[in-house]
């Protein structure tokens, strides 16, 4: 039976794979998608979440636009990775389909509050939307069967040397969120999902399916690589993002261990770090099962032959 979905994203090229992943995939129920403030504004996110879903045959979806800003921080985004719309390489028109007219914190509170069954929450951006949600209500927390949730690093950061972006962005959020009490939290870092690059022989697989998604999803990574090509050398970018919904399909395909997880929310130098004891060595009990290794053809395998499904 189809386990109850809802996903909160900033697409972001990456996010956008992954809701292609997400909504070709039957094993999912996709609720609803909520958007929040992060690759670019929470306006541009959520016009590109409605795009991606036209483009996926799904209008009907429910998109609901979330936070604009973080908890604390000044919201700072990441054209120059993603574009000034965010999906560059995509060429998309404007959406039709409408945004819904709840805030998405008060979607996520209404939804999980009223869910006949605790519900997945797969985040793939800053955590501001689900972190107020907490606050707000902090009941949520018994309704919520797991989180799965791209951000952070075991080891170094794509931001700073200490934090990656979803994290950095919104650090007292990813705080609130690790603390909550959650009952499985699965968290895929740096330290996995920079081991899912899109070479050139990837995308040419997604290209040579030929069809609409197949082009879009090409150009959007040939776009994206760029900057992880400038930056680190990496002979394209890391999809970091689906590794969220490929976690949830094939949970095989990675390898995760218990762990207490912190984040810094005061240091200068490191905030925003994700503190993983993978050891035991701080003696506080495991908040996240955290990803270490993962198959990364077989993940493409997965990605390739799914979104073969869109004609
Ligand atoms: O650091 C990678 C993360 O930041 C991804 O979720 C990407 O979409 C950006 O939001
Ligand atoms: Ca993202």
């Amino acid at each position: 039976m189809a386990r109850p979905l809802i996903v909160d994203c900033d697409p972001g090229q990456d996010d956008a794979v992954a809701l292609l992943l997400a909504l070709a995939s039957p094993e999912l129920q996709l609720l609803g998608i909520t958007t929040v403030a992060g690759n670019v504004t929470v306006q541009q996110t959520s016009d590109n979440a409605r795009r991606i879903c036209e483009l996926a045959g799904h209008p009907e979806m429910r998109v609901y636009a979330g936070c604009p800003r973080p908890l604390l921080r000044p919201l700072q985004t990441a054209e120059h990775v993603h574009g000034k719309t965010g999906i560059d390489g995509a060429d998309l028109p404007e959406p039709q389909m409408p945004l819904q007219p709840i805030h998405a914190v008060q979607y996520l509170i209404e939804t999980l509050m009223a869910a006949p069954q605790p519900v997945t929450l797969a985040l793939l951006g800053p955590m501001t939307n689900l972190a107020v949600a907490l606050v707000q209500q902090p009941q949520i927390v018994e309704h919520i069967d797991r989180l799965v949730f791209m951000g952070g690093s075991a080891f170094e950061g794509n931001v700073t040397p200490a934090a990656e972006f979803n994290i950095l962005t919104d650090p007292h959020a990813a705080q609130v969120v690790l603390s909550a009490g959650i009952r499985e939290v699965v968290m895929l870092g740096l330290n996995v999902t920079q081991q899912v690059i899109s070479t050139p022989e990837r995308i040419e697989r997604i290209r040579a399916l030929k069809t609409r998604v197949g082009e879009v999803v090409a150009g959007m990574l040939t776009f994206y690589g760029k900057f992880d090509l400038e930056r680190y050398g990496l002979p394209g970018g890391p999809l970091h993002d689906p590794c969220v919904i490929a976690y949830l399909l094939e949970p095989q395909l990675f390898q995760t261990q218990p762990c207490y997880v912190e984040v810094e929310t005061t240091s200068a130098l490191n905030l925003g770090r994700t503190v993983v004891d993978r050891w035991g060595t701080s003696h506080r009990p495991a908040n996240a099962q955290v990803a270490f290794e993962v198959d990364a053809q077989g993940f493409y395998d997965l990605l390739t032959e799914r979104l073969s499904c869109y004609k």
